[in-house]
Formats: C-alpha cells, sequence, structure tokens
C-alpha cells in the first residue's frame, strides 16, 4: 500500500547569532556577513512537519493532528519561541543556530516522539528565500 503523508505547520520568532568561536572577527564577518551582528538579529520561522506512514485503518489518520500539534509545541515552538536561540537555548551552547543546525535538531528532538514506522522530515523556512529539509 502506498504511504500518506500529513503535514502540520508551525511558526515561531527567535533571534540568532551566526559566530564561530574558533575564527577571529574577521573570518566570522567574511564567512556569515549581516548574520555575524553581535547585536543579535531575529527571523519569523516557518515549520513544516512531514509525518509518513500508512493510514491507521481504525482511526482514518496517519498521525492524529492534534498529537502532532502538541508534539511540536512542546519540542519546538514552546522552547524556541520568542527566545535567544545562542543565549536561552541549551541545544546551541556548542551549536551555532544556522538554519541547518535549527532544522536538524527539530528532527533529533521529534524523532522519539513519533512511531518508528512512520517517516519524518523537517522543512524550515527562515526566510521565504532560504529553506532548509532535514533529512534532505
Ligand atoms: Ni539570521
Amino acid at each position: 500500500m502506498s504511504k500518506t503523508a500529513i503535514t502540520r505547520r508551525a511558526t515561531f520568532n527567535s533571534a540568532h547569532r551566526l559566530h564561530n568561536n574558533q575564527w577571529s572577527d574577521e573570518k566570522n564577518e567574511l564567512v556569515y556577513g549581516k548574520c555575524n551582528n553581535p547585536n543579535f538579529h531575529g527571523h519569523n520561522y516557518v515549520l513544516e512537519v512531514k509525518v509518513i506512514g500508512e493510514i491507521d485503518p481504525e482511526t482514518g489518520y496517519v498521525i492524529d493532528a492534534k498529537i502532532l500539534k502538541d508534539i511540536i509545541k512542546s519540542q519546538v515552538t514552546d522552547r524556541y519561541d520568542h527566545k535567544n536561540l545562542n543565549l536561552d537555548v541549551s541545544d546551541f551552547k556548542n551549536l551555532i543556530p544556522t538554519a541547518e543546525n535549527i532544522a536538524k535538531l527539530i528532527y533529533e528532538n521529534l524523532r522519539s516522539s513519533i512511531d518508528q514506522d512512520k517517516d519524518l522530515k523537517i522543512k524550515l523556512y527562515e526566510t521565504e528565500n532560504n529553506i532548509v529539509e532535514y533529512p534532505a
């Protein structure tokens, strides 16, 4: 039987700064440009969490969207929304909060809460033009 995908969308607003402590200020500026601004800057992130699997014949669901919504809320938006990712979120204590790293971490944070027989895909819009997918 073909699998079916359900996508739940969520949004969060967070501040960050892209900065590699191992590099000089000049190199950081060169690589990250405006995203290296020492006073941080914010993004309105749009997150799409896609769950792929068989439709349960009893419920008619791949996953109950309410349950998925609650998992995203507790694992992602409650933790990231209106936060400074560098300063407020332990996930980024030793990890540069690029869209790539945020998407990968969201995947890792959600994976254990979703049945292993279902596939999980994360799509994160940092801006309308910068979009990261994990796993690719
Ligand atoms: Ni940025």
